[in-house]
């Protein structure tokens, strides 16, 4: 890690094709360019609204995420921070950490006591607004911003100490890419926590229903063992899930 650089070349340090000309004019470093060949989902298409971000962190998060984790008996936001943390093993020591789709960079602000000052924290997402939003309320040089796609990291491979997505894997079209991508960028014996979406047994949805909400606005809805055994099958050690209403806190360790 090169520590004593402008924290943008921290950043570049780390990507797998530096770009010619590193485009920061908005606060952030956008590697995906103009917007001409994606095309987001509604659910995505809701994130790239200039509305959102505005609410996001004290009224959607906290209201939607807390009542999905089973309000007021399970995690509030603080604490599920502090879970978070303790997760990825983030316990103050130098760290460079990956937090994927960080949406306006509620979550990655929260990480960064768990860094160091010397740490590096990365925070990516798809969405201009919501990264606008993250640049604007984030000051801690160590936090830095990259617009790039959860599916198709840009970053070299076992770059990360910790890597963290939360509140998101069922918003991306290809989900089990982007555990591809993010076992890839951790490095061995590093760890990857994820919060998203569970289907609660004691509620039977017809597999018809969960597949009709996912193709018409792409929001996919988890199995319960859906995302540990995806975890499993790439080798994942030290497994850890906690099951909420209609959310899932899943932690592992890649092995060495
Ligand atoms: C609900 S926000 C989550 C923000 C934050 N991580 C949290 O836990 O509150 C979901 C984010 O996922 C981002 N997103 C969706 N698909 C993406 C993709 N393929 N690549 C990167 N970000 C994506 C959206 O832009 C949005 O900011």
């Amino acid at each position: 890690m090169v520590r004593n650089s402008p924290p943008i070349d921290r950043v570049l340090a780390l990507l797998r094709d530096e770009p010619a000309n590193p485009d920061t004019t908005r606060g952030y470093l956008d590697l995906l360019g103009p917007e001409a060949d994606r095309s987001p989902s509604l659910a995505q298409s809701v994130m790239e609204t200039t509305f959102l971000p505005k609410i996001y962190e004290r009224i959607w998060r906290p209201i939607g995420f807390n009542v999905a984790k089973g309000w007021p008996l399970g995690p509030d936001t603080a604490t599920e921070h502090a879970m978070a943390r303790d997760w990825l093993f983030l316990s103050g020591d130098p760290a460079t950490v990956l937090d994927v789709a960080c949406g306006p960079g509620n979550v990655t602000r929260a990480l960064a006591k768990g860094v160091g000052e010397e740490g590096l924290l990365i925070g990516l997402d798809a969405s201009h607004p919501m990264l606008t939003r993250a640049a604007k309320d984030t000051t801690d040089p160590k936090i830095q911003y990259v617009r790039g796609d959860a599916t198709d990291l840009p970053f070299r491979d076992a770059t990360f100490d910790a890597v963290s997505c939360f509140g998101a894997l069922y918003l991306f079209n290809d989900p089990w890419a982007a555990i591809d991508d993010m076992t890839r960028v951790l490095k061995p014996g590093g760890h990857l926590t994820i919060l998203t979406s569970r289907h609660p047994a004691i509620i039977p949805t017809p597999g018809i229903a969960r597949s009709l909400l996912r193709r018409t606005t792409g929001f996919k809805i988890f199995g319960d063992k859906e995302v540990t055994n995806a975890l499993k099958d790439r080798g994942f050690q030290d497994l850890k899930q906690h099951r909420y209403p209609f959310m899932q806190l899943v932690g592992a360790r890649r092995p060495h």
